[in-house]
């Protein structure tokens, strides 16, 4: 099995690229027929966000989708603090609007959850959630997720977006944290 070493961790392959880039198009194909038409404003949740937003913006081919980004910050090391933090915030009008939230993965669900409840108050017509990943043995909030690519198991994860304190975003493959 393919390995990576960041800062003191050990991490173990456990989502190959073509596996990831399977669920982004299935899921592309679902949301292309939900969204059709509906001038849907997409936000990408940074960091984590950055690569899958990328590749499912162009499985998806909308004419008339429009992308802004959100940056958030909840984690610290190996576990989510559980507050959510605003650093850019969204200059975009949300009222009246069809809003996809593009998310890495959902894990507590208190991030995902915050960024709801601020769209709606903006006035959103709608939100929705794409996750490429769900931890449903982690989740603590009571949220419905409308796109879900991958489910897995309450394990510690890098790559695709994903990073360990900064490293492990830049890598295509998804990685598992091997436990001592
Ligand atoms: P939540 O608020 O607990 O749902 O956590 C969501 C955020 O924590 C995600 O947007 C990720 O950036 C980060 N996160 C959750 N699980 C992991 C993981 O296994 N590895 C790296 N980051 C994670
Ligand atoms: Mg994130």
């Amino acid at each position: 099995m393919k390995r990576v070493k960041l800062w003191d961790k050990e991490f173990e392959i456990s989502l190959p690229n073509a596996d990831i880039q399977m669920a982004i198009k299935l899921m592309a194909d679902t949301m292309k027929k939900d969204l059709e038409g509906k001038e849907t404003l997409f936000i990408c949740i940074l960091n984590g966000a950055f690569m899958f937003a990328a590749e499912l913006m162009k499985e998806l081919e909308l004419t008339d989708a429009e992308i802004s980004f959100l940056k958030l910050t909840s984690y610290a090391g190996l576990s989510s603090t559980g507050e959510v933090k605003e650093l850019i915030g969204l200059n975009e009008v949300i009222t009246g609007r069809t809003v996809v939230i593009m998310e890495d993965i959902v894990d507590t669900g208190h991030t995902i959850k915050g960024v709801i409840e601020c769209l709606i108050e903006k006035g959103a017509k709608e939100v929705k959630v794409a996750t490429l990943l769900f931890k449903p043995d982690a989740l603590k909030e009571d949220i419905k997720l409308d796109y879900v690519g991958i489910e897995i198991p309450n394990d510690f994860i890098v790559g695709f977006g994903l990073d360990y304190d900064r490293r492990g975003r830049n890598l295509k493959d998804i990685y598992t944290l091997v436990k001592e």
